[in-house]
């Protein structure tokens, strides 16, 4: 079996936020963002992985701060987790103001990515080599976000659809909401 460590996974990409990325209130798309986060996701885990990725889930994405024309966007990206043939990679975006030099943290999210071979299977990624207390801690947490992303995909394949009139009723009260079915 072999092996690589973080760092042999680490990669940035940087890019100047331009004025067709805007959306009508003038701020960037999250759509933007999220291309660019999936595209560092996808040479991340490529790297590590030496094959072909595919983006299976994604955990974490919240827009808190808004991006602005004119900043440079810069997502750095490494593996964190590894299982079989999955991978989680976290990613850190920061949106720098050239003029004034402040950088913004806007958001940091984790994206599950799956190796496959040549014939679109499913194909084992080398073992993770952690060197230092963050890459360890950072690996728990990957854990975590693997299972917790597993029994979300449980829960909305079996639960939701099992729910009955009653129990939709109970879940409308002290909402915001008028059921008025026809
Ligand atoms: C994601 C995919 C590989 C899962 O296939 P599957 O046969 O249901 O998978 P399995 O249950 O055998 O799990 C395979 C791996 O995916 C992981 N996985 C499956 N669903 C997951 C989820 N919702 N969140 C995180 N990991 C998940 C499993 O934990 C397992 O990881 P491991 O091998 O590292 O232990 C498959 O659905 C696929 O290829 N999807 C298309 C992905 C794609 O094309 N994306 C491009 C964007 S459209």
């Amino acid at each position: 079996m072999n092996s690589k460590t973080v760092l042999d996974s680490e990669v940035t990409i940087t890019e100047l936020m331009i004025p067709s990325y805007a959306n009508f209130g003038g701020k960037v798309h999250g759509g933007i963002l999220l291309a660019l986060m999936d595209k560092v996701a996808y040479v991340c885990a490529s790297k590590y992985s030496g094959s072909y990725c595919v983006t299976v889930a994604v955990e974490g994405v919240e827009f808190l701060t808004p991006v602005e024309v004119g900043e440079l966007v810069s997502l750095k990206a490494s593996v964190n987790y590894v299982g079989k043939t999955t991978m989680i990679v976290g990613i850190r975006v920061e949106a720098l103001h050239p003029q004034s030099g402040l950088v913004k943290h806007t958001n940091s999210c984790y994206f599950t990515m799956a190796a496959k071979d040549d014939n679109g299977l499913l194909k084992e990624v080398p073992e993770l080599v952690l060197q230092n207390e963050l890459q360890l801690r950072r690996f728990c947490e990957g854990k975590a976000i693997r299972r917790l992303s597993l029994q979300k995909r449980e829960y909305l394949k079996g639960n939701l659809k099992d729910v009955n009139r009653q129990e939709q009723m109970a879940m409308t009260m002290g909402e915001r909401v008028v059921v008025s079915l026809s």
